[in-house]
Order: C-alpha cells, then sequence, then structure tokens
C-alpha cells in the first residue's frame, strides 16, 4: 500500500477582487472568515489585487478595526500564524460604520469601494458576504442593488454569499427567495451550506464516480438502507435565542443532512459542470417521498435532552436549564428521520438520519449497509442462529476523516467461524492538506464563480418541502415527552425504536 502524503493542491489565485463582510463585527468573521482569509492569503490563493472592507454597527474606522481584528487573529489562526503575512493583508483591510438598513450606510459603502478600488488597483469586482442574522438578508441585497452594487458589466463580477439559516420553512423559503430575485440574478447568490465545504463530503462524489466497482452496486438490488448521523457533543452553547426558534430539525436536517443525502443518493451528473450537479441534487431530493400527515409519527422522532454526564465525567444541565432556554422549551436537539427515495435507484432502500447535541462525541459518518449474503450455507456447516451479518461501508466525514469497509472472514482454525475485519483508509495517512476552517474554499469557490458546492434556491426550497410535515406536526403538539434524553446519550429511545421496528439498528460507532 503506497503512503505519499500528497500534499492538497495550490489552486491559482482568484482574480482580483474586494470582498465585502456584512456582519465585521461579528463572531463568524472573528472566529472562521478573517483566519480563511489568512489561510488563502497563505496558501497564495488571493489575488496581488484583492482588498477586504468590514462593514458593521460599531463606531470605529479602518484603522482601528485593523487594531481589533490584529489582537484577535493569532488565537483562531494557531501554529500556521506568520506576521510578515498576515501585516500585508492587514493593509488591505478597511471598515465603514453603518446600519444595514439604513440607505446612507450604502452611499458611504460606494463611496469607499471606489476609494479601495483606486488604492489597490481592485476592478470593481465584489464579494458580499452576508454573515449577518437572516433578518437582514433581504434587506441588504435589496439596499445594495439600489445603490447600483450588484450591477455587473464587462468583467466585473458582483456576488452576494448567504449564510444559513435560509428561511424556517417553506413559505419562509420562498419569500427569502423572492426578496433575492428581485434585487439579484440567481447566478449571483451563493447559499452557503458549509458541509458542502468539507473535503470528505466532496470526495463522496469522488469515491462514487471514480471507482468503477462502486457504483454498480450503489442501488436497491444491492444497498439494504443508509444511515445519516451527525453527533454533536456540544450543548446549545450561548445560541439560545437563536436555537429556540429553530431547534436540530432546522438548524441541521434541513440543510447539513440533507445535502449529505443528495450527494450519496444522486445520479451521475455528466459533467461538474455546477448546475447539472445541482441538476441531479434536485432530482434526488424531489423522489423523495413526502411524509403524510398521519406518517409523522412513525417517520420522525424528536428529542431533548435532560441532564446528564459526559464523556469526560462532567455534570450538563438540561437543555431547559440552559441560559435563555425557556422553562417549557418544546425545541428538538435531537431528531430523526426516516426517508424514502421513490427514484428507480432507491425503490425501497430506506435513508435513515439523525442528528443531536449532546450526544457522547462529536462524529459524522454515512453508513451504507449491504443486503445480507444468502447464509444457507454457513447455518448448516456453522450451527448459526442469527445472520451472517451484512458488509458495511462507513464513510468518515468527521474527525478520523476516513472510509472503513467491514466484510466477513473465517476465523483461522479448525472450527468453521465467521468474524468481521475491516478495511480501512485514513485520510491522514495518505493526504496533507491545508490548515482549514471550513470557509476557504468556499470563499475561494465564490471569487472564481465556481457555484458547486452552493445550494440553488430549489434545492433549498425541495429540503423545506420534505420537512414541512414534520415541522407543522411538531410546532402543533408541544413536546409533552421533553426531556427524553441524557445528556451525553445517543438520543431518544424512540430514535432506536424507528430502525428496530424495521429490523434494523444504528450504527454503534466506536471509532473516536
Ligand atoms: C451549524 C449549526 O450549521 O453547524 C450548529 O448551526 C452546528 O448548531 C454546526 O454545531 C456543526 O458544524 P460542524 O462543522 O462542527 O459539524
Amino acid at each position: 500500500m503506497s503512503n505519499e502524503n500528497v500534499q492538497a493542491d495550490a489552486a491559482p489565485p482568484a482574480p482580483a477582487n474586494v470582498l465585502v463582510l456584512f456582519g465585521a463585527g461579528g463572531d463568524l468573521t472573528k472566529r472562521k472568515l478573517i483566519p480563511a482569509m489568512f489561510h488563502l492569503s497563505s496558501a497564495g490563493m488571493l489575488p496581488e489585487d484583492f482588498a477586504m472592507v468590514g462593514i458593521d454597527r460599531l463606531e470605529l474606522d479602518s484603522e482601528a478595526y485593523r487594531e481589533r481584528i490584529d489582537s484577535e487573529i493569532e488565537g483562531f489562526v494557531g501554529e500556521t500564524f506568520s506576521r510578515d503575512l498576515w501585516d500585508k493583508l492587514l493593509k488591505r483591510i478597511y471598515y465603514v460604520q453603518g446600519d444595514f438598513k439604513n440607505a446612507e450606510s450604502y452611499a458611504a459603502l460606494k463611496d469607499m469601494l471606489q476609494q479601495v478600488d483606486q488604492e489597490q488597483r481592485t476592478p470593481g469586482s465584489y464579494l458580499f458576504y452576508l454573515s449577518t442574522p437572516p433578518s437582514f438578508f433581504g434587506e441588504i441585497a435589496g439596499q445594495l442593488s439600489a445603490a447600483g452594487l450588484m450591477q455587473e458589466t464587462g468583467d466585473q463580477w458582483r456576488r452576494i454569499i448567504i449564510e444559513k439559516p435560509f428561511g424556517h420553512n417553506l413559505a419562509s423559503a420562498k419569500v427569502l427567495n423572492e426578496q433575492l430575485h428581485q434585487a439579484v440574478r440567481e447566478h449571483q447568490i451563493y447559499r452557503i451550506d458549509h458541509y458542502l465545504g468539507k473535503e470528505t463530503v466532496q470526495n463522496i462524489l469522488a469515491f462514487r464516480f471514480s471507482n468503477g466497482i462502486i457504483e454498480p452496486v450503489w442501488n436497491s438490488r444491492y444497498v439494504d438502507h443508509v444511515q445519516i448521523t451527525v453527533a454533536e457533543a456540544l450543548g446549545v452553547e450561548n445560541r439560545a435565542s437563536y436555537y429556540e426558534e429553530a431547534g436540530a430539525l432546522r438548524d441541521m436536517i434541513s440543510n447539513h443532512l440533507l445535502a449529505v443525502l443528495s450527494v450519496v443518493a444522486m445520479e451521475p451528473p455528466n459533467s461538474f459542470d455546477a448546475d447539472l450537479i445541482r441538476d441531479e441534487q434536485s432530482k434526488v431530493l424531489r423522489a423523495v417521498r413526502p411524509i403524510a400527515d398521519d406518517e409523522v409519527a412513525s417517520s420522525a422522532v424528536r428529542g431533548q435532552y435532560g441532564a446528564g454526564t459526559l464523556a469526560d465525567g462532567s455534570s450538563a444541565p438540561a437543555y431547559r436549564d440552559e441560559p435563555g432556554v425557556a422553562a417549557d422549551s418544546s425545541i428538538d436537539t435531537f431528531s430523526a428521520l426516516k426517508l424514502q427515495i421513490d427514484s428507480w435507484r432507491w425503490a425501497g432502500v430506506p435513508f435513515y438520519m439523525r442528528t443531536g447535541k449532546r450526544m457522547p462525541r462529536r462524529y459524522t459518518e454515512v453508513v451504507v449497509e449491504f443486503k445480507h449474503a444468502p447464509d444457507i450455507l454457513f447455518q448448516k456447516s456453522m450451527l448459526r442462529k442469527s445472520k451472517v451479518p451484512p458488509c458495511r461501508l462507513v464513510m468518515r466525514i468527521q474527525p478520523n476523516e476516513g472510509i472503513e469497509l467491514s466484510l466477513n472472514a473465517k476465523i483461522p482454525g479448525a472450527t468453521p467461524r465467521l468474524g468481521t475485519v475491516n478495511m480501512n483508509f485514513n485520510y491522514a495517512d495518505y493526504f496533507n492538506s491545508m490548515p482549514s476552517t471550513g470557509y476557504e474554499t468556499l470563499i475561494y469557490d465564490c471569487m472564481i464563480g465556481d457555484a458547486t458546492l452552493f445550494k440553488r434556491a430549489d434545492n433549498i426550497e425541495l429540503g423545506w418541502e420534505i420537512l414541512d410535515p414534520v415541522i407543522n406536526a411538531w410546532s402543533t403538539q408541544p413536546g409533552t415527552e421533553f426531556p427524553n434524553y441524557p445528556a451525553g446519550t445517543a438520543g431518544p429511545e424512540t430514535a432506536d425504536e424507528l430502525l428496530e421496528r424495521d429490523g434494523r439498528a444504528w450504527h454503534e460507532n466506536t471509532d473516536s
């Protein structure tokens, strides 16, 4: 087995542009976006002619904003920080104080952009990153357009990155899409789902479509069912005001888990063209069988954590006792779903998904379980009462990124016995990768105009269409069963029953 430790590809610098960060004083900017800029710069992926303009309500000028981020950056970049490189980048960072609802702020931004274009020789191509509460998305797009800042001419491009959450149900997502479409054209909108930025999620496509032995078995003839798990050890942290409105189904399943499902289940596109890929993803989401109102109880499970003990032995409070959470909150901190995809490829193959806060450990994995081999032979010769275990492919998205195939083998010895063996590939054994916050690829792709890893309006709406029946049912029935799993455990018993009813069980992750 070769172990070349291949360095991640250094991509050429993006074309000259200015990145405009709405929400420049916020947490995401400090923790992820500025460090991502630094990583891109140290990988040589930012253009020579580049600048960043932050905009927020904080009363600062460019000099004071630079001082502020200068004092924070090192802690968020870590070992790879280089003072020289950072100083060069810092000189190209500007700030505008403004209120996102006020037209004057956009006039000030426009003046600043003209000044920056002159000073930094940037050609008038702008990337607007909306790291703001969702209530500002439509407003900011409308104001940018009214100020003439979204108009593209010649080689000058204007793009807008929208953070999640994108609506809170189908109706609100449609309204938001309409607001955006009134201001900008679809090709200018980049809706972010940072799971699509994860290398291991992207590798699912490479794994499926570049290995001739995989695709022939990737269908209902060979696959028994698929499981997608995104487990988090953390609780709600200090995000109660957001999470009390969202819950696990909206926060995670509506975007990240459905994004993973579409990559696992989509048909091969004719090329890696962004629209062809997103066409296939929409096609598979459209094939998900709608959950009828009277099927919600048998297809969806919700949970909320109570007090419990975490893996490190410390105790954690109940969700309802977290700061900012209502004492009778009905919000799901865990949710699980069973979906059926009514397509030729997946007929009769259930897709089970679950995600939750305060589970025993943080891991994301996709498990493809294959059908049992006919085991008459083994039952006769080995007097087995139970079935021969099925082959299982586990794609570890994070942490310990890798792929594992479990197979059956004969245990050496005179008595014929079967044992399970694993073929295991770890990313770290083969590839080095550049330090990453997860946002580098997405920002870079937007700068080069590659929308493959971003969601189109129809992808978003189809996701909500799948979940709306569950959202409606849960919002009309208070969670009288809550709390129904202790912090530090794998979710409520009802989640196990979801699979047990079908004679199946969740894959137990023992890896991290
Ligand atoms: C975010 C959710 O989108 O994803 C958070 O809002 C969640 O609640 C996070 O913790 C998980 O992301 P990751 O990359 O750490 O798995």
